[in-house]
């Protein structure tokens, strides 16, 4: 420690402030640095300052590319998490529900005797292989490794072609949700950031997906991508510019801290663009006629060609089935007219997204309408509030493209929870609808209460391992 900090003692001018990473990450590493730090800045007598690691990521990305209010693809060993700027903080868009992208990377190599980190050498080889199917886990704005992984490791395929496989699969998981939380935000920036983020692959997926969105792309040099001090100092900074100081008594590490706890006064707010209404959805385009809406999925270039087929086909058929069952269930949705391919033809709901009227009623009766689905045996896969129109005071649910059928708790708890995100994400104090949603949801769903209980463990589960 002394070797680190003498120094940099030794170099600086003046000394305003010592900065820390306060969490998330591993404890007893997290309380190495952080008592460093208090007795640092006792023995200068200068303020100290408790900075979220990932929040710190994302500052110097912005500040070393220049780019304003993106969307934040943070990929490194033990996160995962799409995050976007609303109303005075970081949100959480979409994150792992089990191990972070690179930790499953590192998992694989390890099976396969490759060296660690893995990410380095399943690029190399993935080069030189064929693509293989592997399970693709996206549930609504969230996603899931572990199934992947375990797949990938007991392939019997060469081992080149399982690279390519995992690494085009993950990669194209990790791109649509950035590309979800693009159309639902309505912004036009995205920013890699994270260790992962080196990797020059997953650099090019995201960049067709900009470029087809008429979106910017921004990836920090290779110095300010991993973990490094002065993505601290530079928050640190930011807080202490802002009166942001950390009491002793208060600066305690948290392996748990999320970046939607910390207040970001120096950043503007945006909110009308989180509200523009985004003509063209993640993956498919609706034409609107008088009476019709036709639904068709187009090609996402990002990803390789025989995923981008099988998963747009797959989603239509699936979509199909699902809205003419959720239907005769009682749940509002539109009427199917035809299904061709990648495109089916269905009635033109007229009402008012519900995104651009949160209210109690409304959310009442979206929990209703998600309560008969449930109770049919249908998880929806993307419950956002973009999916729910309200037409005569009621709700109708659309884009069942991510649907299946499921009696899971799990899958169920899900899908309230990616809707939960999305309301918490939406406004700054959802506590009223969300009680007004679970009142109308355990109104038409006798078996709530146990859904209810998982979501609450889904968000609490260690997101950060
Ligand atoms: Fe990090």
């Amino acid at each position: 420690m002394q070797d680190v900090i003498a120094p940099v003692l030794g170099r600086a001018g003046r000394l305003d402030a010592v900065a820390f990473s306060q969490g998330p990450g591993l404890g007893p590493c997290l309380r190495t640095v952080a008592t460093a730090a208090r007795a640092l800045a006792l023995a200068l007598g200068v303020p100290l300052i408790g900075v979220n690691h990932c929040l710190a990521h994302v500052e110097i990305g912005r500040y070393t590319t220049g780019c304003e209010d993106p969307i934040v693809l943070y990929a490194s060993g033990a996160n995962t998490q799409v995050i976007g700027y609303l109303a005075g903080r970081y949100r959480i868009f979409g994150e792992t529900l089990d191990i972070g992208l690179g930790n499953a990377l590192d998992k694989f190599a390890r099976t396969r005797g490759l060296p660690h980190p893995g990410g380095p050498g399943i690029e190399r080889l993935a080069r030189e292989g064929e693509m293989i199917e592997l399970p693709y886990t996206v549930k609504g704005m969230d996603l899931a490794f572990s199934g992947l992984v375990t797949s990938a490791s007991s392939s019997k395929a060469p081992l080149p072609d399982v690279c390519r496989g995992l690494q085009e699969t993950a990669f194209a998981m990790c791109v649509e949700v950035t590309e979800r939380a693009l159309a639902h935000a309505g912004k036009d920036e995205v920013l890699l950031v994270g260790g992962v983020g080196a990797n020059r692959r997953l650099q090019e997926m995201l960049g067709t997906m900009c470029k087809e969105r008429g979106a910017r792309l921004f990836v920090p040099e290779p110095v300010y991508l991993g973990d490094n001090g002065a993505m601290i100092a530079y928050t640190g900074r930011l807080q202490l510019e802002n009166g942001m100081n950390t009491p002793i008594s208060e600066s305690r590490v948290d392996p748990n801290y999320r970046i939607d706890q910390v207040p970001c006064p120096w950043r503007d707010d945006h909110p009308e663009t989180f509200f523009r209404v985004e003509p063209r959805g993640a993956e498919a385009i609706v034409q609107l006629g008088k009476t019709d809406a036709v639904k068709s999925r187009f090609e996402r270039r990002y990803r390789d060609a025989a995923l981008d087929t099988r998963l747009r086909q797959e989603r239509t058929r699936s979509e199909a089935r699902l809205i003419s069952a959720a239907r005769r269930n009682g749940v509002g949705t539109p009427i199917i007219r035809d299904v061709d391919g990648t495109t089916i033809v269905m009635e033109r709901v007229y009402g008012e997204v519900l995104k651009a009227g949160l209210s109690a009623e409304r959310l009442e009766a979206a929990g209703e309408a998600v309560g008969r689905l449930h109770a049919a045996g249908i998880v929806h896969g993307d419950l956002t509030t973009s999916n729910m129109i309200v037409r005569d005071g009621r709700v109708v649910v659309i884009d069942f493209g991510l649907a299946q059928s499921s009696e899971e708790l799990e899958a169920r708890g899900v899908d309230l929870h990616v809707l939960l995100q999305s309301l918490s994400a939406a406004v700054p104090e959802p506590d009223e609808l969300i009680a007004a949603f679970v009142r109308g949801y355990r109104r038409a769903f006798p078996g709530a209460d146990a859904v209810l209980e998982r979501e609450e463990a889904i968000r609490r589960r260690g997101r950060y391992l």
